[in-house]
């Protein structure tokens, strides 16, 4: 918690630092493409799991909260996506060092060059979709049908990594081959900082093409009005051609693994305690796992039929 203090308050005591404003805004946006991920990948899986829910959920997702969400959410990933290019290439030409402060500005201006174009386009579907609709900001559903049980499990799964951690020391205690282990450890986290880099540039692609087919190109809200008004509809179309499908479980494992290792680094900075710590880290397994593994069976057998 201390740690997390002294981050906020340092951030806005070296106000300027352009170096210092990158790294939040890559970190709340690595975290919050993450949270609605782990949210979308789920409720995309009922598509197969539970088709009435599924379209349930599309229906929220063109909710006023929601559009204003995936304004959001496009500026994040976005943001992310160049400024994480940038840290690619800076650690890979140390000797470009001295220009980052200019890198970063250039990352700020090439997000909002690419923003504006984008959201006038996005603002297009907006505003032919609510233009012949009642305003209704269905704060209700929002609540109680996507944060209550989408932040109940998320707080059940956290509470069971953490109890998990504490049994588990108990159990074993510290002993151990400590060299062993932290030889291993380091060769580890090597792996996942080049994983980091490579799944990053190949999710600029992904990523975004997915975003421009969803936001451009079709515009959220045709995903339930053509075919029959269902969403599972327009989802089937889609995944009948192999391609899309192996396209999106690329983006499934990439994005997931991606983001959840980002978040165990955001859990290591702000940790101390190794029981909060562990607990958290098997957090992130269990739910890597579940989200990971709901997304591929959906992707795998397909939109069911009828
Ligand atoms: C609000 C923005 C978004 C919309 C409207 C949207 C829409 C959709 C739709 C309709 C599908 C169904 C399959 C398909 O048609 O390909 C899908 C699947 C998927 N999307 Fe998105 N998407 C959005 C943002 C994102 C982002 C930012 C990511 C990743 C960074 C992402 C990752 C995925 C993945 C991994 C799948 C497959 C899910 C599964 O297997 O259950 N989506 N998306
Ligand atoms: C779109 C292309 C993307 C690129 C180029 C990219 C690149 C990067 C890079 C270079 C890092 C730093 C890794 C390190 O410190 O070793 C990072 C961290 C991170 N990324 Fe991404 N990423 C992308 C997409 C995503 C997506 C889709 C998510 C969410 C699912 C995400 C979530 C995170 C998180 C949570 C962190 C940790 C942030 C921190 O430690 O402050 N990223 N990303």
């Amino acid at each position: 918690m201390a740690t997390l203090v002294t981050t906020v308050t340092e951030t806005l005591r070296y106000r300027g630092k352009i170096g210092q404003w990158s790294w939040v805004f890559h970190r709340l946006a690595g975290l919050g493409t993450l949270l609605f991920l782990v949210i979308h990948v789920v409720d995309t899986s009922w598509v197969y799991f539970f088709p009435e829910l599924y379209e349930k959920a599309i229906s929220i997702y063109q909710s006023p909260l929601f559009t204003l969400g995936e304004f959001i959410l496009v500026a994040a990933v976005v943001y992310h996506a160049f400024n994480g290019l940038r840290i690619v290439i800076l650690d890979y030409r140390p000797e470009w060092w001295e220009h980052q402060a200019m890198a970063a500005q250039i990352v700020f201006l090439a997000t909002v060059v690419v923003l504006v174009p984008t959201f006038v386009l996005m603002g297009q579907h907006v505003a032919e979709f609510y233009g012949g609709r009642p305003f209704d900001l269905r704060v209700n559903e929002v609540i109680v049908d996507v944060g209550l049980p989408f932040g109940g499990g998320m707080i059940i799964v956290l509470v069971l990594g953490v109890i998990l951690s504490y049994l588990f020391g108990a159990a074993t205690g510290s002993a151990g081959a400590a060299g062993m282990q932290l030889q291993r450890r380091s060769r580890f986290e090597q792996l996942m900082w080049t994983y980091m880099r490579l799944s990053g540039v190949a999710l600029v692609v992904l990523a975004l093409g997915h975003l421009a087919i969803m936001h451009v190109i079709n515009g959220v809200f045709s995903i339930n009005q053509s075919g029959e008004g269902l969403a599972a509809n327009f989802v089937a179309a889609r995944w009948a051609f192999l391609g899309w499908r192996l396209y999106d479980i690329g983006l499934l494992i990439l994005a997931m693994v991606h983001g959840f290792n980002g978040f165990r680094y955001v859990v290591r900075d702000y940790t101390p305690n190794p029981i909060v710590r562990r607990g958290l880290n098997w957090a992130i397994v269990i739910g890597a796992v579940i989200t990971i593994g709901m997304g591929a069976v959906a992707l795998i057998n397909g939109v069911p039929a009828g």
